[in-house]
């Protein structure tokens, strides 16, 4: 029996390693991605070689990442529930994915995650496991083991000599996730919605109050709704949206404080650092002002929740969300230009915008005489057939009133 396990080589996932090993008699796997997440991954190595694991992988997905996950999902300006740009979320489905195709390259029956049963993540690696191989086993340990408490699995990780960092003998602070577009962080001192969150929380960007008093402008260039490049510099998906957080980063932008609905059926409270994606999407949305037409734009906002919902809910791979894909796409053949921002203490703001595709007609919407193709007159017939239907009901209501 074989196993393949997602491994972030932290103390809970080392701790499953060990788990799968004793509970199952299997042997693992060990599958880290590196998406950005900022963190060395050779302790991830180093860790798995002593719990006795001879496959261990370990892999660079950040350019994949941005490209096949990130990109398209930007496309659409997508948000769930007004506010969260999705950055755990989106992240799912690719590692799933690479769990499946590791599973089918190393004869494996199963594979295996670290998330409770009590989030949405875990429902976004089964679901994505389910579309892409539905023959495949998934063993989800804090669903299975009896190790519900912080000390039993402290003790856990005592007995079977699994090194635990310092920090983690308490408390830890907080639970993080974190890769290319944003950080989370969710639980413990953050538990109560009515407490303020503590300063120390955020790891990627600075308090807008203490960003530099002078503001930074950008350009972003976009082809077909993708950016391309930063201030003339074309540059590769993830290293562009890795520019952008750290421009992002340095002048606050990108901060959000959200209590938001798990697919689960429980609110939680969660605080997101998305400093790059928070300037791309107003970047995107900057040129898509120029370049898409009313109808297609509005009917792409009208799909967003529900395109946005699909990730959130762990439906990357499904037909419903690879329509919309599809619809979305196409609204972008165009989408093309450059767009220049305008960072300052927290905001971002798109202060230009061209496109050699512009849809703006400056001859059409100018104050001053126009080239004469269009005729004020027209104005007349279509405003008096807007109001015919609310002529109709205010004089109903005049009669109402008199009765
Ligand atoms: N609440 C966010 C989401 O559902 C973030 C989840 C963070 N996950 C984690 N394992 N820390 O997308
Ligand atoms: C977890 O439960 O493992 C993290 C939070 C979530 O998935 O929503």
């Amino acid at each position: 029996k074989k196993v393949v396990l997602a491994y972030s080589g932290g103390l809970d996932t080392s701790i499953i390693l060990k788990w799968l090993q004793e509970t199952y008699d299997c042997e693992v796997v060990t599958f880290t991605a590196d998406l950005g997440q900022g963190e060395e991954l050779e302790p991830a190595r180093k860790k798995a070689e002593m719990m006795g694991i001879k496959d261990i992988r370990i892999e660079d997905l950040r350019e994949e990442f941005v490209a096949d996950f990130v990109f398209p999902m930007f496309r659409a300006n997508t948000v769930y529930e007004g506010e969260y740009l999705l950055g755990t979320s989106i992240a799912r489905p690719l590692i799933a994915k690479r769990l499946v195709e590791i599973a089918h390259e190393t004869g494996a029956d199963a594979v295996s995650h670290g998330s409770t049963g009590k989030g949405n993540d875990q429902v976004r690696y089964e679901l994505a496991v389910n579309a892409l191989d539905p023959g495949l086993k998934v063993i989800a340990p804090w669903r299975e083991w009896d190790l519900q408490s912080r000390n039993k699995l402290i003790e856990y990780a005592e007995k079977n000599q699994i090194p635990i960092a310092k920090d983690k003998r308490g408390e830890a602070p907080f639970s993080v996730d974190a890769n290319l577009l944003h950080t989370s962080s969710e639980g413990k001192v953050l538990e109560n919605p009515g407490e303020v969150a503590p300063d120390y929380v955020y790891q990627r960007t600075v308090n807008p109050e203490d960003a530099p008093n002078t503001p930074e402008t950008l350009t972003i260039g976009f082809e077909k709704g993708d950016a391309v490049s930063v201030n003339g510099v074309k540059l590769s998906p993830a290293m562009l949206l890795t520019k952008l957080n750290e421009l992002g980063g340095k002048h606050g932008v990108g901060r959000l404080d959200l209590v938001e609905n798990r697919f689960i059926g429980m609110k939680s409270r969660g605080v997101y650092e998305t400093p790059g994606g928070t300037v791309l999407l107003a970047a995107h949305r900057g040129i898509e002002s120029i370049t898409l037409d009313r109808g297609a734009a509005h009917l792409k906002d009208e799909i967003m929740p529900k395109y946005a919902e699909l990730i959130y809910n762990g439906f990357w791979y499904s037909p419903d969300r690879e329509m919309l894909q599809a619809l979305i796409d196409k609204s972008q053949e165009l989408v093309t230009g450059e767009v220049t921002l305008r960072l300052y203490k927290g905001s971002v703001n798109v202060i230009a915008r061209t496109s050699p595709f512009s849809l703006y007609s400056e001859d059409l919407v100018t104050f001053e005489e126009g080239s004469g193709t269009y005729d004020h007159h027209d104005a007349e017939g279509f405003i008096k057939l807007q109001g015919l239907r609310l002529k109709t009901y205010a004089a109903r209501a005049r009669l109402m009133a008199q009765r």
